[in-house]
């Protein structure tokens, strides 16, 4: 089979490394990609968000599937493009990825059928998110309605913050017209994690539950951020709420969408806050999550490919996914300045000495070649990974492999896993 995958981080290169392994896989293709999918693929020069382009090279050369990573060309109409050309296509139509592309969709949805999530308002304007804000109590959380690549939240804490970040939104407008209308909601809390789900429109693969490491810091500090690791299991999660956000959260929301004419095959990505009354989405995302991706699929033990075509076929064959019982961890190695504005350039040292640890790999997110050097060029720039009996030696590898790899702007958290961890000694968690 020929597969083109889309999208150029490590979310990418994780689906090419697995996609590579398929004894179904004949031909491999990658648009853009980057410099550690170009060993295992053949790297396409269309940036992800050319939909008719990628469309034009999936019917010419007779894609067999086409996987899409991020959300911005879901959003855009790429699904929809090459199923028009008789492309089979693993990721949702545009009506679908309204689910990550409109918030004010997904909450109005969420109400709809009952999906637990946070109260909330829309406002249009100010005056409206004022009074919002003064309905549901400080702190309160505010939400460009359209994509603003993760960061698009802002957590007022009180009246004076809540009109920097008004201004931010109406004034200043620096989420253009995603921030239009805001969705102004009660900030929860709990521990936070990512639940994911292959889907074929009917049926759902639920993924294993996964912890992301949103902010730039240790200790959850500093700004959002795209993840700075992941890990899975998620250690905060028991089976049996595992089973109650599949019942509660990820079934309703598949049919649910299936009932409004938009039937959802791709990732859903359910990202949850574990609160005192249980489960509750503060986001749907359309595709793997990066990092969570890199971690998933070094423990998912089928053959991904021919779940992914079934899934584009609308037809699932198996009942579940079998799952490796190593956990697996992922430490991102970013630049100094992400996520405002990293430092690139700089050559990228260590990278084989990595590699060469036991159950390492090393995923390749803003790389670039200048001759036979390589060198970061973007914010998050590698995801170092590894799997282990347990997640403590996952983690162990994936921070030794971390340290081998050195240019003058690296910049790591030092702490991903290690407060759930501390928690979850002694109890069994998913
Ligand atoms: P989102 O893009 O909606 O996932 O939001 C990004 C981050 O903002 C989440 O990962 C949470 O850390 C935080 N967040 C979003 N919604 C809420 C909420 N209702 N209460 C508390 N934190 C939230
Ligand atoms: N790691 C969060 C995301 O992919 O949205």
């Amino acid at each position: 089979m020929k597969v083109l995958v889309v999208g150029s981080g490590g979310r990418e290169h994780a689906l090419c490394w697995k996609l590579r392994q398929s004894p179904h896989l004949t031909e491999l293709y990658c648009a853009p990609g980057n410099p550690g999918i170009a060993e295992v693929a053949d790297l396409v020069p269309i940036a992800d968000d050319e939909i008719h382009q990628l469309a034009d090279f999936a019917a010419d050369l007779k894609i067999d599937l086409t996987v899409v990573g991020p959300e911005l060309p879901l959003t855009l109409g790429l699904a929809d493009e090459l199923i028009g050309r008789g492309v089979a296509v693993f990721g949702p139509r545009q009506q679908a990825a309204e689910l990550e592309g409109s918030k004010v969709f997904a909450k109005e949805f969420m109400r709809r059928h009952g999906i637990p999530t946070a109260r909330f308002e829309i406002a249009h304007d100010a005056a409206e998110a004022r009074a919002a804000a003064q309905r549901l109590g400080f702190p309160v959380v505010l939400k460009a309605d359209g994509l603003a690549a993760g960061k698009g939240v802002l957590i007022p804490g009180d009246e004076a913050e809540l009109e920097a970040a008004l201004a931010t939104f109406f004034d200043e407008r620096r989420f253009g017209s995603a921030g239009d209308r805001v969705v102004v909601e009660r900030c929860l809390s709990g521990e936070e994690v990512s639940f994911l789900a292959l889907c074929d429109g009917e049926h759902l693969l639920p993924l294993p539950p996964c912890k992301d490491y949103k902010r730039l810091e240790d200790d959850d500090r500093g700004p959002n951020t795209g993840g700075m690791g992941a890990h899975s299991p998620s250690a905060v999660l028991s089976s049996g709420v595992g089973a109650s956000i599949i019942e509660r959260i990820m079934k309703p929301a598949v049919a649910g969408m299936a009932a409004e004419n938009r039937p959802f095959a791709g990732v859903l990505y359910a990202g949850l806050m574990l609160t005192s009354e249980g489960p509750q989405v503060l986001e749907f995302n359309v595709r793997f999550g990066d990092p969570e991706a890199q971690p998933l699929l070094m423990r998912l033990e089928d053959d991904l490919l021919p779940v992914l075509v079934q899934g584009a076929q609308g037809r699932f064959e198996t009942p579940r996914l079998r799952i490796r019982k190593a956990a697996a961890a992922c430490v991102v190695l970013a630049s100094r300045g992400y996520p405002q504005k990293p430092v690139k350039g700089e050559p990228i040292q260590g990278l084989e000495a990595a590699r060469a640890h036991p159950g390492v790999e090393v995923f390749h997110a803003g790389t670039a070649r200048a001759g036979a050097q390589l060198i970061t060029a973007g914010g998050r720039v590698l995801g170092v990974c590894a799997s282990g009996v347990q997640l403590l030696d996952a983690l162990r590898r994936a921070y030794v492999a971390a340290a081998e790899i050195h240019w003058p702007s690296k910049i790591l958290r030092r702490d991903v896993g290690r407060r759930v961890l501390e928690r979850a000694t002694g109890g069994s968690r998913a």
